[in-house]
């Protein structure tokens, strides 16, 4: 597959090719962190934001402006997709999504339908032909994995146990994995919209699979996942999956079919590289906590992550998980800069 655009060091690294510099972004990089964002966002929902294609459009745009990061991620949500069919959730500032009345029974499946994109999603889709016209680097389009939008589906609510989740799983499979696939209908046909539209990579977040043993991932995750994954294949774009947690987990999520596998900071990049196939591209590992360290100690440990890499070529320099509301943009500002000068 030759890469759309052969001068993005970004996607090079995805496909483990050699390039000249060490790829760099941030997850949740647009919006939290930012004053401009704070600025323009308003009160309300994220989904008014998200629904705004020009304001979307802009806050996309700001990381990339002060940054001078090596992709740009849309500004949307995972839960997007469930909220325009109309699954009822709305996402609360400070807390995350949280569902009126929580998936429970069969009789709760008919309020999962197919996503049609241009006409349920049509200021996603708008957003995107903003982004790739103001863009000179690639666009992360992305989706939430099903488990994860399902944990939230099913608790109502951010969670910390996944209990009432990891209880259907278990004592209702059936319903289970009829959820799940629903799921990974709208993730497949999301994502495959954005691609439609000019995203050039995406990323599938099953930020909570690190929540499950590998047995139980295997089993009630990953097929899910694996049928996202292999569907957006055939658009040649390149996959990220990404979780939290998931030391264990990495081999399989590279095995569902991933062509970057997202590492946290739990353990070293050169350890992950021995957990999945040769030829996985690795994203990460920065602990995002690190960040609020003075300079001095954040050098350090980005060039700790960069030394663990070893100089290998399929490397995304990224946060083991999102920016923090609190982090200072100095800061970041300085890691993509030491990334950049980074010779292995
Ligand atoms: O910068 C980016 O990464 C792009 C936009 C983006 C958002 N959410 C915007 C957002 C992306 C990629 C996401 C993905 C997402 N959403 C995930 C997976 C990534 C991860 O961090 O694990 C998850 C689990 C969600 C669900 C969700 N939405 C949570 C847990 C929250 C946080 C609640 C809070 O305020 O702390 C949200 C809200 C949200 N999504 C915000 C942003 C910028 C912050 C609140 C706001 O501005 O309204």
């Amino acid at each position: 597959m030759v890469t759309a655009r052969p001068d993005s060091c970004f996607l090079a690294a995805c496909r483990n090719e050699p390039h000249d510099v060490t790829p760099v972004w941030f997850m949740r990089q647009a919006g939290r962190s930012l004053p401009e964002y704070r600025e323009v966002r308003g009160e309300g929902s994220i989904n008014d934001a998200i629904a705004n294609p020009d304001l979307a459009t802009e806050i996309t745009m700001q990381p990339i402006r002060r940054y001078g990061v090596d992709a740009a991620i849309l500004y949307s949500d995972i839960v997007t997709p469930a909220h325009a069919i109309g699954f009822g959730l709305d996402v609360v500032p400070g807390i995350g999504p949280v569902v009126e009345e929580p998936f429970r029974s069969s009789d709760d499946l008919h309020r999962l339908r197919p996503l049609d994109p241009e006409a349920d999603t049509p200021y996603v889709l708008e957003t995107i032909d903003n982004l790739v016209a103001e863009l000179d680097i690639p666009l992360i389009g992305f989706a939430g994995a099903p488990f994860t939008v399902a944990s939230y589906l099913v608790e109502g609510a951010p969670s910390r146990t996944y209990h009432n989740t990891k209880v259907m799983m278990k004592a209702r499979p059936d319903l289970w994995f009829a959820l799940t696939d629903r799921l990974a209908d709208l993730a497949i046909a999301s994502l495959q919209s954005q691609v439609d539209h000019g995203a050039e990579a995406i990323q599938l977040f099953d930020s909570w699979a690190g929540s499950l043993s590998a047995a139980d991932y295997e089993k009630y995750a990953m097929p899910s996942s694996a049928k996202v994954l292999e569907a957006i294949e055939a658009t040649g774009v390149p996959r990220i999956h990404f979780g939290v947690g998931t030391g264990e987990l990495l081999g399989l999520m590279a095995d569902a079919g991933a062509d970057v596998v997202g590492v946290d900071w739990r353990i070293p990049l050169a350890e992950a590289r021995t957990r999945v196939p040769e030829g996985t591209a690795l994203q990460g590992n920065l602990d995002p906590a690190i960040l609020g360290a003075p300079w001095e100690v954040v050098e350090r440990e980005v060039d700790a992550v960069l030394d663990s890499n070893g100089g290998h070529p399929g490397h995304i320099f990224n946060l083991g998980h999102g920016v923090t509301p609190t982090t200072e943009p100095e800061k970041l500002e300085k890691v993509v800069e030491r990334v950049h000068q980074f010779r292995a």
